[in-house]
């Protein structure tokens, strides 16, 4: 059964270790991200951008087939299926379709607006027991088409986010989606400090987890990350192992050209980075 990412993510910061969030594309995917987790017997939590959702055939298609796949792999690890970067009218329809997590990023609104929007979307979210992420200062980088500076949070907007009731809270600390370039300076960890100091319990979020050092990873799990996003490095190797397996003409040989042998090595290739990201994270074991 799907559950919030309350629990599990308040174990973490509790537990100095992050939940990941890996974001899914299609049923691979997915399978790939679920099965990895009970293998490990770590919790997970399955991300879907708008785009993607858009990409799958709608959120209900989504909600319905991370539901039933739950249900038939046996999975018995805790998993969420959550929205990522939702706006007001997508976080709406993920409610409606059985999502048990909303990421409402209301941060291009202006503070007073953001407040307003996130304080409504908690009271619908947490009447059907769903959890609510909540952004402070833009994540750098592209996510869906949408260009972000890579702001830093004020440390006072995040408390006051935090205090309208989300479960999780995102703050950008220099961090940005996608690769980062090579002039990147690093996460700020005073910022990062400056907000847990002040949202105490809160578990806190790192977006753009691809490409971040694990030195960097684990003094953010220090300083109050309990839940970290991947979704570039998957795809990466998703595109990477496709491409060699096409490369290599293996899609030519036997029955070579059946979907199911061609998607295998990127099926393969996700387990594989899931599984290093939950060691980073020190999630294994924990469900
Ligand atoms: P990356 O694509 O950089 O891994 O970031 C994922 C993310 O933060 C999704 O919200």
């Amino acid at each position: 059964m799907l559950t919030s990412v309350k629990e599990m993510c308040q174990k973490a910061k509790a537990g100095h270790y992050a939940v990941a969030q890996i974001n899914i594309n299609n049923l691979e995917w997915t399978k790939a991200v679920l099965n990895t987790a009970q293998e490990l017997n770590s919790p997970v939590i399955l991300g879907v951008s708008e785009g993607a959702g858009k990409y799958m055939g709608g959120f209900k298609t989504v909600a319905a087939m991370v539901k039933a796949m739950d249900a038939e792999l046996g999975i018995t690890v805790p998993v969420a299926l959550h929205l990522d970067h939702g706006t007001y009218e997508g976080a709406y329809k993920c409610i409606e379709a059985g999502f048990t997590s909303i990421m409402f990023d209301g941060s291009h609104y202006d503070i007073e607006e953001n407040v307003a929007k996130t304080k409504e979307i908690v009271k619908v979210c947490h009447e059907k027991g769903i959890s609510v992420e909540a952004e402070v200062g833009s994540i750098g980088g592209e996510e869906d088409g949408v260009v972000g500076a890579g702001e830093f949070a004020d440390p006072k907007e995040c408390k006051m986010i935090a205090d309208l009731g989300v479960d999780i809270l995102a703050a950008g600390i220099g961090n940005i989606h996608g690769k980062y370039p090579a002039n990147w300076p690093g996460l700020s960890f005073e910022t990062l400090d400056a907000i847990q100091q002040l949202t105490g319990d809160m578990p806190l979020v790192l977006h753009g987890g691809t490409g971040i050092p694990d030195d960097q990873i684990q003094k953010a799990i220090k300083l109050g990350v309990a839940k970290i996003n991947v979704n570039t490095e998957c795809q990466l190797v998703f595109a990477e192992a496709t491409r060699e397996y096409i490369e290599a003409g293996k899609d030519r040989e036997g029955k070579g050209y059946d979907p199911r042998k061609l998607l295998k090595p990127g099926y393969d290739a996700i387990c594989a980075k899931v599984k290093e990201k939950m060691e980073w994270f020190g999630s294994i074991g924990k469900a």
